[in-house]
């Protein structure tokens, strides 16, 4: 129980994100969602945060009063600087090869990834695929935000055209939900696996990076994706005792 005195998680994240100036609280409302899973953070000392797109840095602000013990490293297209507790590196994120350079730059463990760039869903997905396997810590956090841009018929935003719509197949959001279906994959027949494996790849999701998914939370203009640990692996790739019941019939 919390007294007056005593802000809840919730509380605490809405003031330090409007003091600072980032719009996670008041436009999108993110500390509805956003304490639940990062109060795992505070438990651990040394860690590296990670946000794509850096505006002015209201957010890194935001992250350095959360988690005064992180190293915060910031990658945007446009800005290229450095302090005592942040580096920002400049790099576009629609570049894959870019982006994997940039990795060797950033010191572990990185336990937070925040897409907050371009919010090109094609960008999102690839973003994803690089990072969330080859630089998030195993439990580690890693969220998309303005996954709007999915829903968006006929959009414009940091020079990027976005058409997509409700049930576009090259949406973030239309590939995030098959992620939905990978996680459940060992209830699926080996053919099922393989055409969800096909239509993952043609959305531009990557079924390797997918296939470390813990538990993903779809949340109002926003997903919140946890990195498995060892102990997830049996349950999510072990034998299934049901397994006869989706086989595909001859
Ligand atoms: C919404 S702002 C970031 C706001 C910041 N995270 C905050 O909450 O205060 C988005 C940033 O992404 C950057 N950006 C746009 N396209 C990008 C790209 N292709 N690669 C990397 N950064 C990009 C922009 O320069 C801009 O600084």
């Amino acid at each position: 129980m919390t007294g007056p005195s005593e802000p809840s998680n919730e509380e605490l994240f809405e003031a330090n994100a409007n003091a600072c100036g980032t719009d996670k609280s008041r436009y999108h409302g993110y500390h509805r969602f956003y304490p639940l899973f990062l109060a795992q953070l505070n438990q651990k000392e040394a860690f590296t945060i990670v946000e794509v797109g850096y505006g002015n840095g209201e957010s890194l602000l935001l992250w350095r009063q959360l988690f005064p013990q992180a190293f915060i490293v910031c990658l945007d297209r446009d800005v290229s600087e450095s302090g005592d507790d942040y580096t920002v590196i400049k790099v576009d994120q629609s570049d894959a090869i870019a982006l994997e350079e940039a990795m060797q730059a950033i010191p572990q463990p990185v336990h937070l990834i925040i897409d907050d760039g371009s919010h090109h869903p094609g960008h999102q997905l690839s973003t994803f695929s690089i990072f969330f396997k080859e630089l998030l810590q195993p439990k580690g956090i890693y969220i998309i935000e303005d996954i709007e841009t999915s829903y968006w018929l006929c959009g414009e935003l940091y020079g990027y055209t976005m058409r997509y719509g409700l049930f576009n197949r090259w949406s973030a959001v239309e590939a995030l939900k098959l992620a939905v279906d990978q996680l459940n994959r060992k209830f699926l027949s080996s053919e099922d696996r393989n055409l969800l494996e096909y239509s993952m790849m043609l959305s531009g999701l990557s079924p390797e990076s997918t296939s470390l998914i813990s538990m993903m939370t779809f949340a109002q203009n926003c997903v919140i994706i946890n990195k498995i640990i060892d102990q997830d692996v049996d349950y999510l790739e072990g034998a299934y005792p049901y397994a006869n019941f989706t086989a595909r019939q001859a």
